[in-house]
Parts: C-alpha cells; sequence; structure tokens
C-alpha cells in the first residue's frame, strides 16, 4: 500500500517537473507555439508570451504580458487587427509558428493563416527560430544570427523599457504607439503617437487627423513639453538623433521597477498617454505621469506667436511686441487667428534685436533648423543675419556651456506655452521699437485702451492695498500691546486672507516670495536639505529675523491646483495644537507651492526610533510621551477642532519632534475635512503610505478617522518594538490590524 503511494507520489513529481520544463522561450519550425501553451524569457523570466483574449471580447491575440505583475497587463500583441475567431479557450489548436524562411505567422486550429510578419531581406539562411529575450522583445533570426523581425520594431500601444519609439533609417522600422480601439480590442484606434522626424525631432500624438499633444524636441535631457522628467528616479531616459536612428527610450535602474508609458484612448481620467508604475507593496499599477495635463497641453491653443499659460488668466497672451490679429475674437478668448507683429522688423538696417522668453516650451520645430555644434553666441549671429530667422534657442542643454546647440525658427511661432519655473529660454526678434518696453504709445486705439484699462486697474490695487494696509495695522495696534508683531521684519511678504471663505475669519498668514524663500535656504542648496516627503524636498532655513524654518516644496506632480492650495493653507492655518507643526507661511510661486513650517530640531520618530543608538535615547517615559502626544494631537485633528480632520498619512516619518522631544503630527497634504454628518467617505484615489494604511482603505478607498486610528495603532505597535512595519499587506488572509501586525512585525522579530 504504502509503496503504492509512493509510486504514485513519484508519478505526480514527474508530471509536475515535465510541466514546468516545458516553460520555454522558443519556437522553431515544427515546433510552434499552442493556443494552450506559453512561452516565459529566459534569464529573470519577465515576460510570458501566448495566446489571450481581451475581456469582452470573442477573438484571440498572440499578446505579451509581464510574468510577476499578478494582474495581467498586455504591453504588446502580434496580430492586433488580425484574430483567430473565437475565444482562447476554444482555440488550443491555434497556433504561433516560424517558417523555414523566418516568416512568423499565427494560423488558427484548420492552419489557415491569419496574421504573417515576413522577415527582412537578407534575412532567412534556415534554422530559423524566434526567441523571446528577457527584455520582452521577440526576435526572429536565422542560422547566421540575423534578425529577421522582432517584435521591438513593433511596438502596440505600451513602450517598456528597452522598446524605441521613432525611426530607424537602417532598418526602415517606423516604431509608433498606437491605441488599442477599446479595451476589448486590440486593433489599432485613431490615437497615434509618432516621431516626427523633420526640423528638431518632437513625438506627436495624434487623434484622427487632428494633432492633440507635442512632445516638444529633445532638449538634451528631456522633452521640452516634459520639464519634470529630468526630476523621475530610477529611470534612464535616452534619444537617439543620428543619421541612422531617431528613438526616444527608457530604461529603469532596477529591475524590480516595473513602468511601462502606454497609449490609450480611454484613458479620460489622466491624458492619452500615461506611465505606470507598478507598486509592489499595494499590488496594483500606479500612474506616474500623463500627457496632455493641462490646458496649455493643447497643440497651438493660442494660435500663431500666442503664448499659453495656465497660470494666468485669460490663459492666452500675445508674445511681447505683438498684439492681436483679431482684437474682437481674441476679447472672446477664440484664439485661433493668434498674434501679429505690432512694428515690421527692420531686417535690412540691422536694427532687430532680440528678447529673451524664459520657461518656455519652445514652438514647433517641424520646419526648424538645427545644428547641434554652434552655441548660443554663434546661434544669435546667425539668426540676426537672416532675414526670416524670428526666433532661436539652445538645442542640446546637455552639452558644453557655449556648444549647446542651435534651433532657428522662421515664420510664425507656434503652440508655445510657458511652465512656471521649469522651461527653456526663448529668443524671439523684435523691431528695435517693440525691444524698448517704453515704446512710443500712438499706436492705435487698442493700445490706449489697453493702457486706460491697466491704470484703472493700478489704482484699484493701489486702494486695496491702501485699505489692507490700514486694516492690519489697526488689527495689529488691537492685537500687540507693545510688541512688534513677528513680521514686521519679514521684508517682501503679503498676506494671505480669508476674505471670501465661508468662515470669514481674517487671518494673517505670512505670503514669502520665492527670493526671500531662496535666501532663507541659501537657494534651496543641497546642504540644506533636509529630507525627502511625499511631495517634495524640505530644506532648512533661517528668515532674516534668525528664525529657523523647515521649508517644504510641493513638487510639480502634486495635481493641486492653486485654490486646493490656498484652502489647504488656510485649513493648516487655523489648526492650532501643542501637538500640531506650526504653519509659518507659505510662497505660491506660479506653480511652485511652499509650505514654511517651525524648525523641529529632532527631526521625525522614524529617525529616531529606528537607529541602532538613537533610539537608546528614547526610554520608556519618553516613547509614553511621544505616543501620548501623537493621541491628543489626533483627538484635536478629529474632535477638538473646528472641522472634522481625516489626516490620511500619517506614519512615523510624519511625526516631528522639537527639542523637547514633544511630537507633532506634520504633513497634512492628503488631509481632508469631514462635512458635518459624514462619517466616511469614498475615494477614488487612494493616497498615503501602505502599512500605514487601513485595509478597507488601501482596497475600497474608504476611509474615515478610523482610518487614522489604524495608523496610529500601527504607529504605536512601532514605537513600543521599534521596529519599521514594512508596508506589504496579504490580501488574501489577515485583514485586521492583530494578524496584520503578527505577520508583518511580530513575526520579523520572534522568527
Ligand atoms: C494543448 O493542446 C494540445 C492539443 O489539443 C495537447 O496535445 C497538449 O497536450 C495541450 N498542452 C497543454 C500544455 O495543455
Ligand atoms: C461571443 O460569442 C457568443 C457566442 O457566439 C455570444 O453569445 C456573445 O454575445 C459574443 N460576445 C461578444 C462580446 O461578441
Ligand atoms: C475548420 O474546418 C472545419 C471543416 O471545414 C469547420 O467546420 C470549422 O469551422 C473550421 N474551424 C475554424 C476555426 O475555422
Ligand atoms: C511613421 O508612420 C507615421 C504614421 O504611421 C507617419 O505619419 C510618419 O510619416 C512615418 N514616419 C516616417 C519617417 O516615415
Ligand atoms: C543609467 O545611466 C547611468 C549613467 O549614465 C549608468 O551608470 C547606468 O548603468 C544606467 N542604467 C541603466 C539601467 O541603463
Ligand atoms: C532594487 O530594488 C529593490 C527593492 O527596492 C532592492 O531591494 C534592491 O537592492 C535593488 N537592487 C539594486 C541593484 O539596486
Ligand atoms: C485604458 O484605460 C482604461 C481606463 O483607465 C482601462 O480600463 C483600459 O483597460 C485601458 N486600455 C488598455 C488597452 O490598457
Ligand atoms: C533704415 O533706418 C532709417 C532710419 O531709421 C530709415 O529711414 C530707413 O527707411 C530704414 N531702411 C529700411 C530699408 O527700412
Ligand atoms: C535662413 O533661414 C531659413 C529658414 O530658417 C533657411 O531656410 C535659410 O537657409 C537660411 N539662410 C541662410 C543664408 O542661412
Ligand atoms: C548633446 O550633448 C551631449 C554631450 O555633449 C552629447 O553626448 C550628445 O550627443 C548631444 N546630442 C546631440 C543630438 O548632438
Amino acid at each position: 500500500m504504502a509503496s503504492h503511494q509512493l509510486r504514485l507520489f513519484q508519478l505526480l513529481l514527474l508530471l509536475l517537473l515535465s510541466s514546468a520544463s516545458q516553460a520555454r522561450d522558443i519556437i522553431s519550425p515544427g515546433q510552434p507555439l499552442r493556443g494552450n501553451d506559453t512561452l516565459v524569457s529566459a534569464g529573470a523570466g519577465s515576460y510570458v508570451l501566448g495566446f489571450f483574449t481581451p475581456p469582452g471580447s470573442n477573438n484571440t491575440y498572440v499578446g505579451l504580458w509581464y510574468a510577476k505583475v499578478p494582474v495581467r497587463t498586455v504591453v504588446w500583441v502580434a496580430n492586433r487587427a488580425d484574430p483567430v475567431p473565437g475565444p482562447v479557450e476554444r482555440n488550443a489548436r491555434a497556433t504561433l509558428s516560424v517558417s523555414a524562411d523566418c516568416t512568423l505567422s499565427v494560423a488558427d486550429a484548420n492552419s489557415t493563416v491569419v496574421w504573417s510578419a515576413p522577415p527582412a531581406p537578407g534575412a532567412g539562411a534556415g534554422k530559423c527560430t524566434a526567441r523571446l529575450l528577457d527584455s520582452g522583445n521577440l526576435v526572429v533570426s536565422d542560422a547566421s544570427g540575423h534578425v529577421a523581425w522582432q517584435g521591438f520594431d513593433h511596438p502596440t500601444d505600451t513602450l517598456i523599457p528597452g522598446m524605441r519609439v521613432g525611426m530607424d533609417f537602417g532598418t526602415g522600422a517606423n516604431m509608433t504607439l498606437t491605441a488599442w480601439t477599446s479595451p476589448s480590442d486590440p486593433s489599432p484606434g485613431p490615437v497615434v503617437a509618432v516621431m516626427d522626424t523633420t526640423g528638431d525631432p518632437e513625438v506627436f500624438i495624434w487623434n484622427g487627423a487632428e494633432k492633440v499633444w507635442r512632445s516638444g524636441p529633445w532638449d538634451g535631457l528631456q522633452f521640452t513639453g516634459v520639464p519634470d522628467t529630468a526630476t523621475y528616479m530610477g529611470f534612464n531616459f535616452s534619444f537617439i538623433n543620428s543619421p541612422k536612428e531617431v528613438s526616444y527610450s527608457f530604461q529603469v535602474a532596477n529591475s524590480s521597477i516595473v513602468s511601462r508609458l502606454a497609449l490609450n484612448s480611454t484613458g479620460a481620467a489622466g491624458g492619452l498617454l500615461q506611465r505606470w508604475t507598478w507598486v509592489w507593496a499595494a499590488g496594483a499599477w500606479n500612474m506616474y505621469w500623463y500627457a496632455p495635463k493641462d490646458q496649455c497641453d493643447a497643440v497651438n491653443q493660442c494660435g500663431p506667436n500666442g503664448v499659453c499659460d495656465p497660470n494666468s488668466l485669460p490663459v492666452c497672451e500675445c508674445l511681447r511686441g505683438f498684439a492681436p490679429r483679431s482684437p474682437e475674437a481674441w476679447a472672446l478668448r477664440d484664439n485661433r487667428a493668434g498674434c501679429a507683429r505690432a512694428t515690421p522688423l527692420d531686417c535690412a538696417n540691422g536694427t532687430d534685436g532680440f528678447v529673451l522668453m524664459a520657461h518656455a516650451k519652445v514652438p514647433d520645430t517641424t520646419a526648424a533648423v538645427v545644428d547641434y555644434r554652434a552655441g548660443l553666441a554663434e546661434c544669435a549671429q546667425r539668426c540676426q543675419r537672416n532675414c526670416s530667422c524670428t526666433a532661436y534657442a539652445n538645442a542640446n542643454l546637455s552639452g558644453a556651456p557655449g556648444h549647446r546647440g542651435c534651433v532657428m525658427w522662421s515664420g510664425a511661432l507656434e503652440d508655445l506655452r510657458v511652465f512656471p519655473n521649469f522651461g527653456q529660454d526663448l529668443y524671439v526678434r523684435l523691431a528695435a521699437a517693440d525691444l524698448d518696453a517704453t515704446s512710443k504709445s500712438d499706436k492705435k486705439a487698442h493700445v490706449i485702451i489697453a493702457v486706460a484699462v491697466s491704470i484703472c486697474a493700478l489704482a484699484a490695487i493701489i486702494a486695496l492695498a491702501g485699505f489692507f494696509w490700514w486694516r492690519r495695522k489697526r488689527a495689529r495696534a488691537r492685537q500687540s500691546v507693545g510688541a512688534p508683531s513677528k513680521w514686521s521684519g519679514v521684508l517682501h511678504s503679503r498676506t494671505l486672507t480669508s476674505e471670501g471663505t465661508s468662515h470669514g475669519a481674517d487671518l494673517d498668514l505670512p505670503i514669502y516670495d520665492l527670493e526671500t524663500i531662496a535666501e532663507a535656504t541659501q537657494g534651496f542648496s543641497t546642504d540644506n536639505k533636509l529630507g525627502e516627503g511625499g511631495y517634495g524636498p524640505v530644506y532648512k532655513g533661517k528668515l532674516e529675523d534668525g528664525q529657523e524654518i523647515a521649508v517644504k516644496t510641493l513638487s510639480q506632480a502634486s495635481t493641486q491646483g492653486p485654490d486646493e492650495f490656498k484652502n489647504e493653507v488656510m485649513l493648516i492655518a487655523k489648526l492650532q495644537h501643542r501637538n500640531l507643526v506650526r504653519l509659518i507661511g507659505c510662497c505660491i510661486c506660479g506653480q511652485e507651492k511652499i509650505l514654511i513650517y517651525e524648525y523641529m530640531a529632532n527631526k521625525s520618530l522614524d529617525f529616531f526610533l529606528f537607529d541602532k543608538s538613537k533610539s537608546m535615547l528614547l526610554d520608556w517615559q519618553t516613547r509614553y510621551r511621544i505616543i501620548e502626544g501623537i493621541a491628543r494631537g489626533l483627538l484635536y485633528l478629529h474632535q477638538d477642532s473646528r472641522y472634522r480632520i481625516v489626516h490620511r498619512d500619517l506614519k512615523t516619518s510624519n511625526i516631528l519632534l522639537d527639542k523637547d522631544m514633544t511630537p507633532k503630527i506634520s504633513d497634512f497634504g492628503m488631509a481632508r475635512i469631514f462635512g458635518g454628518d459624514d462619517s466616511e467617505i469614498n475615494t477614488l484615489r487612494v493616497v498615503g503610505t501602505y502599512g500605514y494604511m487601513a485595509p478597507e482603505y488601501a482596497m475600497d478607498g474608504v476611509f474615515s478617522v478610523k482610518s487614522d486610528v489604524f495608523s496610529f495603532g500601527v504607529i504605536v505597535l512601532e514605537i513600543i518594538t521599534g521596529i519599521r512595519n514594512r508596508g506589504v499587506y496579504s490580501y488574501s488572509s489577515h485583514l485586521n490590524l492583530l494578524a496584520h501586525t503578527c505577520s508583518s512585525s511580530m513575526s520579523r522579530h520572534y522568527l
């Protein structure tokens, strides 16, 4: 009996082994891939190639997906327009095969070929094979190693690391991204991303016949239209512009980063082109970046010679020295006609000059002339000499100073926008008369009107400023007995008042300008960097009056608009509690949003808690006081303040410690106010930190004050154990706090 069982066991083992050995990465003539089988790339085994049926479809396709990402995400489809009819379950006998002459083909159960890829001319010298590489590239090669065909030359809708978008003039491969028609239909839809190789190359997204987005040319570091790329951590971007190839691609620095750039025509929530990264801890894709993002990302929003600035209202204005071509239409915000020169150029006399426009996404370079070897000075001379040149800029910011290339535009400048603090310098040609800012104003009626309007506006501003100054002075005189206001020494600061909010109370929160803050932080020097918050870096600074401050910059990635930001600032400014970090001021400098807090000498709790030598300093009494302090702060947020506030991102790094080790809750970037009777809110965008997040919030997006209490519990356990709770959820079994801490924190300690 026992030997019988043993034999059965051996048989099972054999079966298992044989099925494991079936994971192959190669097909050869006579050994096709069947509909019920898959290829797995050798090496790290990152990708799987096999037959699949998209949800909602009745067709079978050959696709590529990640082996290790549990949510099947198809990144490449071979026969996207030529499916095998019927769902995959009924297509076990369909095949992907390679022929002796290196033709790759997909056939149905009756061996009727539905799709095929002919080999490149010259390849096909026998012994053809198709191998799935660990990069995700399906490569057909012949005996001599000639590449007859490769999947990376034919991207579908997704760019994975190593895949290129652009033109390979050697092989003639035109690598574009084309969105699926719909989530159930991989066939090519109307949304296409193409590299335009004329002029200075740039990527366009088309929706049918309409241009919907322009990347701008590569400036040596990034596309000028995606100016925050240089801040991305863990990526290597590559742009090749040579006679043999014009292409863009990316690599990830660490293979544990799974990132893809996908074009999705139904991705209404976040642009058409989306960069996604897989968050292992959360078990979900996270959208890292998307485009088009704002109104000014729409192509040619403000017409020829117009400039789009998303932070001004209206968003369109004319370039300096230009006026609306059709003032009536412009006044109605129909900007299509664009702007025309106020004064014609006078090239022959050589009196024209250039005006600098900073932070620009340079105009459409399709017709621009580029010379990567020139420098800016030479570029200026060339543009001055050539009467058709209307603007110039550097072409390659990664080159040596003085040799950063030269792009020159002729004719009208199309699709020009500005960024608040990123972007490039653009030099625009103007007639001598327009170069002079205080030029004679005997032009046209609308100039006079404009002047009159601005004088009125100025008068109004002065009157308002006077009024506020008077009121503030009065308020100050009333509130302070002798002692001068803390802020009286602060130069260049305005005051943000909560006038017009429903609460009406006057709020004296100083607004600083960028100069003051830059001065305080020694120009945001890295020496002064305290750390990196969830939303951007934090710097230490010292105001003119000697007060030490922590300056928190909210990076561009935060999607908050100025109004939301203002509301948040108001919210924090009104919260006053011993265990909440105090906001001193803020700065809304264009899109740069900066919060200024009191400086905390002892940094944050995690800094102490998880450092062997420093944690010695935390005796039980101190730990108890810290827990108590956090609880008091939280109670104030939840119950005792005027609003019911859920913090949503409580964690040890957000608990700051002052010089007396008093804990202060910080980072209200994700906090939400609850309306009167609401006890929970459902959110589509789950923000916060995994590991501290209540399960019902992490999974269903339902949050309430209880979510904070969960995070508090995790913090308490961390304070007691001194062990970091690494944020991994096991979705399957333990969903309560106790089981969770047992499995992820305690067990680590005791096992
Ligand atoms: C797939 O189907 C074929 C024919 O129907 C069968 O011979 C083969 O064993 C199946 N392979 C797997 C892995 O199920
Ligand atoms: C798929 O085919 C089945 C049976 O032929 C049919 O009932 C179903 O409606 C089809 N589904 C789609 C999405 O076409
Ligand atoms: C295969 O051929 C048979 C007989 O001609 C036909 O009945 C069947 O529908 C075909 N199957 C497919 C998938 O085309
Ligand atoms: C590449 O293909 C796109 C559309 O498929 C086309 O518009 C473009 O001109 C092609 N590029 C080259 C260099 O042929
Ligand atoms: C990224 O670029 C850096 C610097 O050029 C290089 O050292 C590194 O190996 C690159 N990483 C990848 C994954 O290509
Ligand atoms: C890659 O990232 C993982 C997780 O963040 C880390 O454990 C690993 O050390 C990294 N590998 C390299 C080579 O940096
Ligand atoms: C496009 O985005 C939508 C909505 O986010 C998603 O449901 C769909 O699966 C995406 N399509 C593809 C082909 O990934
Ligand atoms: C050159 O400038 C002079 C004086 O400013 C002007 O009279 C003359 O018309 C200009 N020449 C041309 C070709 O515009
Ligand atoms: C002047 O610029 C135009 C367009 O930028 C260009 O086609 C032309 O060759 C240039 N002429 C000279 C003499 O450089
Ligand atoms: C830009 O400059 C860098 C550094 O000198 C150089 O490696 C790169 O090839 C240049 N790019 C172009 C397109 O010339």
